[in-house]
């Protein structure tokens, strides 16, 4: 018996009770191996007797003090730390409580940064199909998860979608990386003329594509020419690294490894690690000067933003990845992890592609190799790798739809930051097994 909504009402949920490293024990006594930072989430694995002590100290001073009213140390040295490491020019940071706020805010900020300077005619924004920037209504306009977009298409504000840099399904036979990349941005400067440039706010994207369709890595070339194309059009472009950053592609934002900085870019779950809710928007100097210059006042704002308790957890996670070079390790485990992947699964039948970078992982699975058919949708292999999972003591983050929305299953890797060798090792070894058994099961 529960009087929890629960996500799923057709499944029944072990009752988690410790974590510690990247264990996680229920109630049963079972121990579960996190090799997917529940949504790569838990950057530090569970229980870190830092990131705890902070908190302590944080709760025995001061919880919580509303941001009408009062800033606080730890938000101020938070935002400052957030600054220091952000690419050259981003230099405030709007508190948040999760990536959804973040991504609402993000597009809220953009709408009135145009108003501010005089543009209220820009409305547009353009997103891409297979991106996921959050449940909320405004997120799920943008995103193009269509699992869970269907049912309320109706109430979605207009937005539009551009292809997903999806080099397995959407780069041509015999056309390199670079066309490829090139073909994309000449999309998105199209779809810019076709709406008319001074109408488009936005163009927002996750820098490495992640729930919808697992690991997505953009072709070279790619964000310096959507760089361009939204510089030329005076259009402000929005990064989402909720899921692929703070460390998890091995450098602090994904975007450092495209080389471009964004006008705004969404971080959430890495930041606090899972120690609490905690996101944020990193803000350029241009679009926070439009404001200083202007009305001085972003009209929004939730209850929690800025939550003194949530500002410390995030603080401690963000010191403890520097002290103990935490990124070194997700480069050299990241590496390890595309070599193991390789090795148990690049001769696999029913494996089309291992793709990503750092910590952040994906095997897509296929029907067939060679004509790279998706598994029947009804079977849910997704769901049922999952499950064999989690009956292996294992942790990963499958979903489907990704190939088109409708078909296609990936398994999303994205273990903690601790993550020695042998972890690799058995996430690998376990995975194995659950994916053998699913398809069998399947079969
Ligand atoms: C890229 C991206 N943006 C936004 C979100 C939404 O974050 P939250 O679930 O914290 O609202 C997610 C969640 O998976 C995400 O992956």
């Amino acid at each position: 018996m529960t009087s929890i909504f629960h996500r799923s009402l057709a499944h029944d949920y072990p009752v988690a009770v410790s974590g510690a490293g990247l264990v996680i024990r229920d109630a049963a006594g079972r121990a579960y191996l996190d090799a997917s930072g529940g949504a790569a989430v838990s950057c530090l694995g569970h229980s870190h007797p830092d990131v705890l002590a902070a908190m302590h100290a944080q709760l025995d001073s001061l919880a919580y003090a509303h941001t009408s009213f009062f800033t606080t140390a730890v938000a101020e040295e938070l935002a400052a730390t957030l600054v220091a490491d952000a690419p050259a020019g981003m230099g405030h940071v709007y508190f948040l409580s999760g990536g959804s706020e973040a991504i609402e805010t993000a597009l809220k900020m953009a709408r009135q940064y145009f108003v501010e300077i005089g543009q209220p005619q820009r409305r547009h924004f353009i997103g891409r199909r297979q991106s996921y920037h959050g449940n909320t209504l405004g997120a799920l306009a943008i995103g193009h998860n269509a699992a869970r977009r269907v049912q309320y298409a109706p109430l979605l504000i207009e937005a539009h979608h551009v292809s997903p840099a999806y080099d397995y399904r959407g780069r041509s036979p015999g056309e390199t990386p670079e066309a490829y990349g090139a073909r994309l941005a000449a999309e998105l400067a199209g779809e810019i003329d076709r709406l008319g440039p001074d109408s488009v706010i936005a163009f927002v994207a996750e820098t490495v594509g992640g729930a919808t369709c697992g690991a997505i890595t953009a072709p070279p070339g790619y964000f310096c020419a959507v760089r361009e194309i939204c510089d030329r059009h005076g259009i402000l472009l929005i990064l989402d690294e909720v899921m692929c950053g703070m460390g998890r592609t091995g450098t602090l934002h994904a975007c450092e490894q495209e080389g471009v900085a964004p006008d705004l870019m969404t971080i959430a779950k890495g930041l606090g690690g899972g120690f609490a809710p905690i996101g944020a928007v990193l803000v350029a100097d241009r679009v926070f000067a439009a404001f200083d210059r202007g009305s001085k006042l972003f009209q929004h704002g939730h209850t929690y933003l800025g939550h003194a308790l949530a500002c410390a957890a995030g603080l401690a996670v963000q010191k403890v990845i520097k002290r103990d070079g935490l990124l070194a390790n997700v480069q050299a485990q990241g590496a390890h992890l595309t070599r193991r992947l390789g090795e148990r699964f690049g001769n696999h039948h029913h494996v089309g592609d291992i793709r990503g970078r750092g910590l952040f992982q994906a095997v897509e699975l296929v029907a067939d190799r060679d004509s790279k058919a998706s598994f029947d949708p009804a079977l849910k292999l997704h769901a049922r790798i999952k499950a064999e999972a989690m009956a292996r003591g294992l942790m990963v983050y499958p979903s489907g739809g990704t190939a088109d929305g409708t078909r296609g299953d990936h398994v999303l890797l994205a273990p903690p930051f601790i993550a020695t060798a042998a972890d690799i090792d058995a996430i690998v070894e376990r995975l194995g097994e659950a994916v053998d058994a699913a398809i069998d099961a399947a079969a």
